[in-house]
């Protein structure tokens, strides 16, 4: 379904007459369900998964990897299988490859394109076509890979792979899981040594992954960054997977405990990985009643059960460093700071100008057209909360096609004096399909205006 061309989906969040209560899952992590289609094409043999989030942007690269000639199965809710031809021999795809919304697939898929002797060419929905990509296409260049892309190096983008690709050396310009990932996946198909050093260590699901299908991967810890390094031309194997919840997506029912009195919501089994986690650590240090338990290791990643308790918040400082951490969770961040004691200063968030909308922009916007005190200074984010009285409220947000500033937006709506308004909720379902229904089993008023 291409979103730009259907009708819009309206959605109000009412005030909360009631507590939230309830034992709930959200669905499956959104970057290891890409990476777990991904591998398993890559890979010789039988990959089964087992938790995989079915939202839009995973079903685009589950079809882009069938395009390439993965066999690509679900067997069940959740449940898939991919049998792959071993790492180096995917097939030329027969049309575009339409990406919809999602960065995550066309960056990484850039990555692998760029080490196969083979022509592609990538495109996305509206939202996607504005995004940059000449933070992959640049670096991926140097393998031997050709592009050919719209001014900025912006989407549709012809790929030609190079057949004899050389191992790449890359020091990240900016703190990027995805523009790692996809160089890393470069240089599957390289003889030799690929390199990435990152200023700010973020998600290592590529490298964990990489492990996990019999790559050699090492990870030295060089400041506050770390120095990847991959053998070339592996044997990939086969692997099961076991996709954990999404700890992006598991934020969006905690915060809307945390807003709305005498909550108390049970979110099983969530990812936990470390570079994941800064949104509940900034929560905690907001005061935020946040208990986690049953923590183990699930399908190689750790996972718990999170319980949030309604309760008063303090505005919270979040340092730059903190950023790749959390990097999806700053727009429900500064909903739960609307709500705190005090002014909130969230630093350095340059990068969310280049998410699925200009998030930046739009965060401040769905706070300030519902009566909260919000400014950007340069790219720090200041919020002023409400400090124990609900805010506002009653505002009409525009989503932007993000989905994120939608999910967001409810939530505020669950805790303030009058309903918010979304302009189309429609994107939700890139990665949080279910959403509205699952917040309605909480106790949540969610309806068409
Ligand atoms: C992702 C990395 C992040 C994140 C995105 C998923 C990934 O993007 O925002 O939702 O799966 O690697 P950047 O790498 O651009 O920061």
């Amino acid at each position: 379904m291409d979103h730009a061309q259907s009708a819009a989906q309206p959605l109000r969040a009412l005030p909360c007459g009631q507590p939230l209560t309830g034992r709930i899952r959200v669905p499956g992590d959104k970057s290891i369900s890409h990476r777990a289609l991904m591998f398993g094409a890559l890979a010789e043999g039988l990959t089964r998964i087992t938790g995989l989030l079915e939202g839009e942007d995973v079903l685009r690269t589950a079809a882009a990897m069938r395009a390439l000639g993965g066999e690509v199965v679900q067997e069940g809710p959740g449940a898939w299988h991919v049998r792959g031809q071993g790492r180096g021999n995917l097939a030329e795809p027969a049309d575009v490859l339409d990406m919809g919304n999602s960065g995550t697939a066309a960056r990484l898929i850039c990555g692998i394109l760029a080490s196969h002797p083979i022509f592609a060419v990538l495109t996305g929905d509206a939202s996607l076509r504005r995004r940059p990509m000449k933070r992959v296409t640049e670096p991926l260049s140097a393998c031997g890979a050709r592009f050919a892309g719209r001014a900025g190096g912006r989407l549709p983008l012809a790929i030609e792979g190079a057949a004899e690709a050389r191992p790449l050396d890359y020091r990240l310009p900016v703190a990027s899981a995805q523009v790692k990932s996809a160089v890393l996946l470069a240089g599957l198909n390289a003889p030799g040594e690929t390199r990435v050093e990152e200023p700010e260590a973020t998600r290592d699901h590529t490298e964990n992954m990489l492990r996990h299908f019999g790559a050699e991967v090492s990870v030295e810890v060089r400041g506050t960054g770390r120095l990847i390094r991959l053998a070339g031309q592996p044997t990939l194997t086969a692997a099961d997977i076991v996709v954990p919840g999404d700890p992006s997506s598991a934020a969006f029912p905690l915060v809307a405990a945390l807003v709305v009195p005498g909550s108390e919501v049970t979110i099983r089994a969530v990812g936990l990985n470390p570079l994941r986690t800064g949104l509940f650590t900034t929560l905690r240090e907001m005061g935020a009643d946040l208990t986690i338990s049953g923590e183990r290791i699930e399908g190689g990643e750790p996972v718990g059960d999170i319980t949030v308790r309604h309760g008063a918040l303090q505005a919270a400082e979040v340092p730059a460093a903190r950023a790749p951490s959390m990097i999806d969770e700053y727009p429900i961040l500064a909903v739960a700071a609307a709500f705190a004691r005090g002014t909130s200063r969230f630093r350095d968030l340059s990068e969310l100008r280049v998410k699925e909308s200009d998030r930046l922009t739009a965060t401040a916007a769905l706070l300030a057209v519902n009566g909260i005190r919000v400014e950007i200074e340069g790219d720090d984010l200041v919020v002023h909360g409400s400090g124990g009285t609900p805010p506002p409220g009653g505002g009409m947000v525009e989503t932007h096609m993000d989905h994120r500033i939608a999910m967001s937006s409810l939530v505020l709506g669950l805790g303030t004096r009058a309903a918010v308004t979304v302009d189309d909720a429609a994107f939700v379902d890139t990665s949080f399909p279910g959403f509205a229904d699952l917040m309605r089993g909480l106790g949540a008023d969610m309806a068409r205006p």
